[in-house]
């Protein structure tokens, strides 16, 4: 068994204008919120208590989690009045944690289908103090690069460069050892890549990397949140349950549509991902588009690339 921390505070800065209203784990894909995809998967590796590092809108979360009884797993919720960096906010999330089972911390903004379980096992087998799972990609300049000996074990930890040494990057998702949280300092601003990883590696501590090269994305800019919502799609479109759709819309490249919304006659909706509680009247034409949850689209309306909510509309930069 395990405890989970998951770091939900960014501002989501590359996403605006998504962000302008919802923190960006609550987005949703494939008609789930980001972090409902990451709670499943906690759940399914046996994680059975999670804390919500939260900071940013984080109002946003408890009415939609409660107490986590829904999804069978307990949620609690620790809230940063200043974002304390990714370090900081695992520092001060595990305080609502006991220090006898592995920790497992999540970044709040990846798609990962990885086995959370074969990664808790590899960190066991090792006696490492931290486990971080590795994925290849072919650019690894937005990542934090990852190189690692024969045997798995992280010989340096390098955050964003731009001649990177290795495409085998950090896939935001570590096991910690539950003594090696406490050599973080509490209430503090600490970057886990920028100061923890690197301080770590170079003092000769066991820090491993888990590679396996499973479906993996972050979502963190709008092209990559409609790729991650198509891909769970996986095809023409998804729509959840009591929603209605007039018979003959045309609905196509992957959109998915929340709960309890009305799409109306002759709409024709491309690429779109469109949140819970949205009218679509009649004969909108919508494509690569992003209408928020409550939103009403009058009759007629032609967007392509857009952001749409109750309150904003707003071209997204795809
Ligand atoms: N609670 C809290 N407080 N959460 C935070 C804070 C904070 O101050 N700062 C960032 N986070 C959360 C974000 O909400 C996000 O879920 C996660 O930490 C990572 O932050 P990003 O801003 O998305 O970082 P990134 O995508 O540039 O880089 C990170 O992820 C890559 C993999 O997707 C790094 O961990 C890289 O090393 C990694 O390769
Ligand atoms: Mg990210």
């Amino acid at each position: 068994m395990a405890v989970g921390i998951l770091l939900v505070g960014g501002f989501g800065t590359r996403l605006k204008p998504l962000t302008d209203e919802y923190p960006k784990p609550m987005l949703p894909v494939a008609g789930l919120p980001v972090t409902e995809h990451q709670v499943l998967a906690a759940k399914k590796a046996g994680i059975h208590t999670l804390v919500f590092a939260t900071s940013y809108l984080s109002e946003v979360f408890t009415p939609y989690f409660g107490d986590g009884s829904q999804w069978g797993i307990k949620i609690i919720y620790a809230v940063e009045k200043e974002p304390l960096g990714t370090g900081g906010a695992i520092r001060n999330a595990a305080e609502l944690l006991g220090r006898t089972e592995p920790i497992v911390i999540f970044n709040g903004d990846v798609l990962s289908r990885h086995s959370i379980s074969d990664q808790i096992a590899f960190h066991q087998k090792n006696s490492a103090d931290v486990t971080l799972h590795l994925i290849d990609v072919e650019d690894a300049r937005a990542f934090g690069c990852v190189p690692t000996d024969d045997s798995g074990r992280v010989t340096a930890f390098l955050e964003k460069m731009e001649n990177p040494v290795t495409q085998s990057i950090n896939a935001g998702c570590y096991i910690f050892s539950p003594d090696v949280i406490d050599k973080i300092p509490l209430g503090t601003v600490v970057s886990v890549e920028r100061e923890t990883f690197p301080a770590l590696v170079e003092s000769g501590r066991p820090v491993f990397g888990y590679k396996e090269q499973s479906y993996w994305l972050d979502v963190g800019t709008p092209a990559a949140l409609f790729k991650g919502s198509r891909d769970l799609v996986d095809g023409e479109f998804q729509a959840m349950q009591s929603t209605v759709i007039a018979p003959d819309a045309v609905i196509t490249g992957g959109t998915s549509i929340g709960a309890r919304c009305l799409i109306g006659a002759a709409t024709v909706i491309d690429d779109c991902i469109i949140g819970d509680d949205v009218i679509i009247e009649d004969g909108a034409h919508l494509s690569h588009s992003f209408i928020a949850h409550g939103a009403t689209i009058s009759a007629g309306t032609i967007k392509n690339g857009h952001y749409l909510s109750k309150k904003l509309d707003l071209p997204i930069p795809l």
